[in-house]
C-alpha cells in the first residue's frame, strides 16, 4: 500500500495501474475506519483490481452545531487495518490538495449533502476511479451520488453495499461510539422496527402512513426521539406511487448524543 498525499504523484500511480488494464476501484471514506469499511474495501477488491482507499475529512459536510474539529481522526491505526487488505493506493489530501480556494467557497454555507456532493465530485475528477463503493447505511447519500453520477454522465459505476450491523442488528457507525451502555443496550430497537414496518409493508393493503406513524410511535416509546420515520421510493426518494414495488423505510433518531440513521429496503410482490 503506498501513501499518497498529492494530486500529481496520485495521478501517476493510477495512470501506472490503468496501463497495465486494472479497472480502478474506489472507497472514499473520513476515516476512523471500523468494519463497515473495511466492508467496503473488500467489495472493491472483489469489483476492481486496484483498490484505491482516501481518508479526509472534509469540512463542507459539517453543520455550524457539528464538532469538525473533534471528529476522530486516527490515522495510524486506519493505516494498520488497511495494512491487512490487498489495497494499493491510500489517499489523504489535506484541505489546500482538496480546496485549494479555501472551503468558504461561495457565499452561503452548503448543506451536508451539498458538501458530499461536492466533496465525491472533486475526489471522482482526481482519482477517475472505473467503479466507487458507497455503504447502503448513508441511503440517502448513495442515491445523491447516483444521481449526481447519472445527471453528469460520469463514467463512474457507483455499487451500494450491504450495511454491516452488529449481532443484534444496529448498524456500524462512528457514531455508536457516543452511546452509554444503558442506551447501547435500547439502540437495537431501531432495526427491529424497521423490520416490522418491512413485514407490515409485505402485506397486503397496509396504508403507508399508517406504517410511517406507526415507526415513529414504537422509537417514541422505546426512548428513541425520532427525526423521521418514512417510507420512500428506492430510486430517487420521492413519495411513491401505488405501483411502486420497490421501497425503503428510512428513519433518523437520536439517543442522547448519538443521531442514529437506518433504513431498510423492501420489496413488493407484483400483484
Ligand atoms: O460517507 C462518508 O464517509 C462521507 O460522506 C464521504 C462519502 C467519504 C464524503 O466525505
Amino acid at each position: 500500500m503506498i501513501v499518497i498525499q498529492d494530486v500529481m504523484p496520485l495521478r501517476e500511480a493510477i495512470h501506472t495501474r490503468r496501463r497495465k488494464d486494472e479497472a480502478v476501484a474506489f472507497v472514499p471514506t473520513m476515516g476512523n475506519l471500523h468494519a463497515g469499511h473495511l466492508d467496503l474495501v473488500r467489495v472493491a477488491g472483489e469489483r476492481g483490481s486496484a483498490v484505491v482507499v482516501s481518508i479526509y475529512v472534509n469540512p463542507l459536510q459539517f453543520g455550524q452545531h457539528e464538532d469538525l474539529d473533534n471528529y476522530p481522526r486516527t490515522l495510524e491505526a486506519d493505516k494498520a487495518e488497511l495494512q491487512k487488505y490487498n489495497i494499493d493506493i491510500l489517499f489523504v489530501p489535506d484541505d489546500r490538495t482538496m480546496y485549494p480556494r479555501g472551503v468558504e467557497e461561495g457565499e452561503y454555507r452548503p448543506g451536508h449533502f451539498v458538501g458530499v456532493a461536492t466533496v465525491v465530485n472533486r475526489l471522482f475528477n482526481i482519482v477517475q476511479p472505473d467503479i466507487a463503493v458507497f455503504g447502503k447505511k448513508d441511503y440517502q447519500q448513495l442515491v445523491i451520488i447516483r444521481r449526481m453520477v447519472s445527471d453528469l454522465a460520469m463514467p463512474v459505476e457507483v455499487i451500494g453495499a450491504d450495511t454491516v450491523r452488529e449481532r443484534d442488528g444496529l448498524a456500524l457507525s462512528s457514531r455508536n461510539r457516543y452511546l452509554s451502555a444503558q442506551q447501547r443496550a435500547v439502540a437495537p430497537g431501531i432495526y427491529r422496527t424497521l423490520r416490522e414496518a418491512r413485514d407490515a409493508l409485505q402485506r397486503t393493503k397496509v396504508d403507508r402512513s399508517k406504517i410511517e406513524t406507526e415507526g415513529y410511535r414504537k422509537l417514541v416509546d422505546l426512548g428513541f426521539s425520532p427525526d423521521y420515520f418514512k417510507v420512500r421510493r428506492q430510486e430517487d426518494l420521492g413519495d411513491p406511487d401505488p405501483q411502486d414495488r420497490s421501497l425503503v423505510i428510512l428513519t433518523a433518531a437520536r439517543l442522547g448524543e448519538a443521531r442514529l440513521i437506518d433504513n431498510m429496503e423492501v420489496e413488493l410482490r407484483r400483484q
